[in-house]
Formats: structure tokens, C-alpha cells, sequence
């Protein structure tokens, strides 16, 4: 149905963009697609029966996807891994399918695509039904090829995604691959029935801090107009926010042309940190967990060369951290789970607000496509 709709039929309503339209919907569109895994009044997880059994069962999960739904897959790696004890490999489409990976039989694959049609994936799902593997996807767009294909099917509720670059199908997709984490974690007995609740009383909460977040859009685009002047950025993030670094970079450079990388914050000292000088801005992923004492003196060893630091934090004490970051962004306090769910938004405003004030075409930048049916 998806496909169907062209481009001047959906309305952008007030926004100037429908990328900044994407991003104001997506505490409505993260509530519908978490209600649709999540029983609110049990506290329980509704996912197939089947497919939960079977990742009861599976030796590891193997996660396919291209662009922005592949880092989406990397931070249901850094899940899974963590809360269900499930072995996943996480893999570019495009190299999946050729690199022949090895996969036993009785397997599970798991595709993430918004519009259920991007060439490598779907000859990656193809290379892994001939491999006898169950194959189940996480797709925006329920009569796309990729869910026609797959066995089963858990659609995101992020209704039509029209901005090339991906901002609410992104968010959709996590909330989905944070349920399936849950019920990992449970049918493989790392998580208890208290645990379960507690997880998805977490993920009720998303919509209402992503709210609250989508508050600080004047400050963010404050900081990103002097983003947008910069030649270069890098986005530093650990752990689970690792991946939303690199999805930070890669939103600032498929809409705003600047030069973006992202990179575990522990990885800074093995290279790029050869890159920092003064002209350099630094976006930082600190979130209040275990690892922010480490983040931060990763961010002092940029800030000592002089790099310009954005700290983005909901550290309740990150007002003493030492050198003095050229723009702090608090965020609301939130649960460990949920953090790529809510920081993610601030890297979608910081690369929309760059792009706008540098004059881009946000919604459709230059040699992008939002559907790459070629491989
Ligand atoms: C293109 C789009 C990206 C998207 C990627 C994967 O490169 O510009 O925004 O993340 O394809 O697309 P899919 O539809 O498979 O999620």
C-alpha cells in the first residue's frame, strides 16, 4: 500500500519538512507499534508463539539489514546479547549474502527493512530460506517482498516513512527488536517474570521521555547551526548508543553533506583522535549507566585538543565533568534499556536543523534514494 502512495499525497500538515514531520510523530508511532508487541496491562510480551520458542531454542540469531535498519540491528545485537544471553550476528546485507556465512540448520534469520524491498536484503533473506533457515522480518510495509517472502512477519506501525533519511521506521524497528529481546530473555530463562515487567513498564515510557525530548529541539538546533559550519564531526558513543553514534554520523552526512563518523568512544585513541583540533565538533553520547565515567574521560582526551565537545547526558551530574563542554544537552533520566530509543532523536534534530540551515534538500538529498532496489 506503501508503494502506492507518491510523494504530493501525503500532507506534510505545518512542518516545513516531512523529515521534521517524521520526527515529531514518532512518540505516537513508537506507541502504536509497542502496543501491538507489549500487553500493557499484564506487563507481558504478545509475540507469536512459534517464534518465541524458537528463539528459546536457536544456538544464535543472525540479523541482516542495510542503512539505517542495519544499526538498528546492531543495537538488537547489544540487547540481545545482554538481556537474553542470545548470540547474535549482525551483518551489512550486502556482505552477508557473499561472504557465505555459516549457517547450521534449524536457524534463525532475522531482516529489518522500512520499505521491505532493498536489494540486498532481500537476496540475503533469499540466500537463507535455500540455507532451510526460518526467516522472520521486521518491515514497515506488510505487502513488501521481503514480507511476502519471510515466514513471519512483525510489522513496525511507523505509517509511511517518506523522508529519505530514516528517522520514525528507525525508532519503530527498536521498539520491536526490544520486545523480542524480552521474550528472548525470558523463554531462555535470563529474565524473570519481575524483570519482564520491569522492561516493559520501561518501554511504556518511551513515547512520554520521547516527548520530553523533542522539547530541547530549540537548544539542539542552536547547537546544530554551528554544526553546520564545521567540515567534519564525529559522533562517540559505547555500548548500546554505539550504534546510535554511527546512526548520528550517518543522519548528518546523508542529509547535510558534512563530514561524519561515528566511533566507539573507547576506539578514539586508536586514530581518529589524530583528527581533533579545535574546528572539530564532537558529539558525545554519555547516558548516566556504568560506562559514563569512562565516556566522559574519553571526552576530556578530545577536550584537552581542543575539539568542541556536544555532551549529550541524562547524568544528573554531569554538570561537574570536569573541562567544560562547548554545549550540553540533559536528557530526561530514562531506564538503561531505553537509551538508543530516546537518543536517538537528538541525533535526527542535529543533523535536521544543520541540513535546514545549511539549505539542503532535506527530504530528498542529492544521490540518495529512499528505496535502493539495485545491489
Ligand atoms: C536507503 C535509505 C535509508 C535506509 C536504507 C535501507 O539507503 O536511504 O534510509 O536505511 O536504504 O532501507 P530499508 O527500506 O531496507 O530499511
Amino acid at each position: 500500500k506503501q508503494a502506492a502512495i507518491s510523494y504530493s499525497m501525503i500532507d506534510r500538515g505545518n512542518y516545513r519538512h516531512f523529515m521534521s514531520k517524521e520526527i515529531h510523530e514518532q512518540p505516537e508511532v513508537v506507541s502504536h507499534t509497542l502496543a501491538r508487541y507489549l500487553d500493557m496491562s499484564t506487563g507481558r510480551v504478545t509475540l507469536p508463539e512459534g517464534f518465541v520458542e524458537q528463539l528459546g531454542r536457536v544456538q544464535r540469531l543472525s540479523i541482516a539489514a542495510c542503512g539505517t535498519a542495519y544499526l538498528a540491528g546492531l543495537v538488537g545485537k547489544y540487547w540481545m546479547e545482554r538481556y537474553a544471553r542470545l548470540p547474535v550476528d549482525v551483518d551489512i546485507a550486502s556482505e552477508f549474502r557473499y561472504r557465505e556465512p555459516i549457517l547450521g540448520p534449524g536457524g534463525l534469520s532475522l531482516f529489518i527493512s522500512q520499505s521491505g524491498e532493498t536489494a540486498d536484503t532481500l537476496s540475503s533473506l533469499r540466500y537463507c530460506r535455500e540455507a532451510e533457515q526460518t526467516v522472520a522480518s521486521i518491515v514497515n510495509v506488510e505487502d513488501s517482498t521481503i514480507a511476502r517472502e519471510s515466514d513471519l512477519i512483525l510489522p513496525t506501525l511507523a505509517g509511511p516513512e517518506i523522508g529519505v533519511a530514516s528517522t520514525k521506521a528507525f525508532t519503530c524497528q527498536l521498539s520491536v527488536l526490544a520486545a523480542i529481546t524480552i521474550a528472548a530473555g525470558r523463554v531462555r530463562g535470563v529474565l524473570g517474570e519481575e524483570d519482564e515487567a520491569k522492561l516493559v513498564r520501561a518501554l511504556i515510557e518511551v513515547p512520554r521521555l520521547m516527548t520530553q525530548t523533542l522539547r530541547l529541539e530549540e537548544q539542539i538546533e542552536g547547537i546544530a547551526r554551528e554544526l553546520s559550519r564545521a567540515k567534519d564531526a564525529l559522533y562517540l558513543g559505547r555500548g548500546m548508543n554505539y550504534p546510535i553514534a554511527l546512526e548520528g554520523a550517518l543522519k548528518l552526512k546523508e542529509i547535510s553533506y558534512i563530514h561524519a563518523e561515528g566511533y566507539a568512544a573507547g576506539e578514539l585513541k586508536h586514530g581518529p583522535i589524530a583528527l581533533v583540533d579545535e574546528n572539530m565538533p564532537i558529539v558525545v553520547i554519555a547516558p548516566s549507566d556504568m560506562m559514563f565515567e569512562k565516556t566522559v574521560s574519553n571526552m576530556q582526551e578530545v577536550a584537552a585538543r581542543g575539539g568542541r565537545i556536544v555532551l549529550l547526558t541524562d547524568a544528573e551530574g554531569a554538570h561537574a565533568t570536569g573541562e567544560q563542554p562547548f554545549a550540553r544537552v540533559i536528557l530526561p533520566r530514562m531506564y538503561q534499556f531505553v537509551q538508543p530509543l530516546i537518543y536517538a532523536l537528538p541525533m535526527q534534530l542535529l543533523a535536521y536543523h544543520a541540513a535546514v540551515s545549511i539549505g539542503t534538500d532535506v527530504d530528498q538529498p542529492r544521490n540518495l534514494a529512499k528505496s535502493v532496489t539495485v545491489e
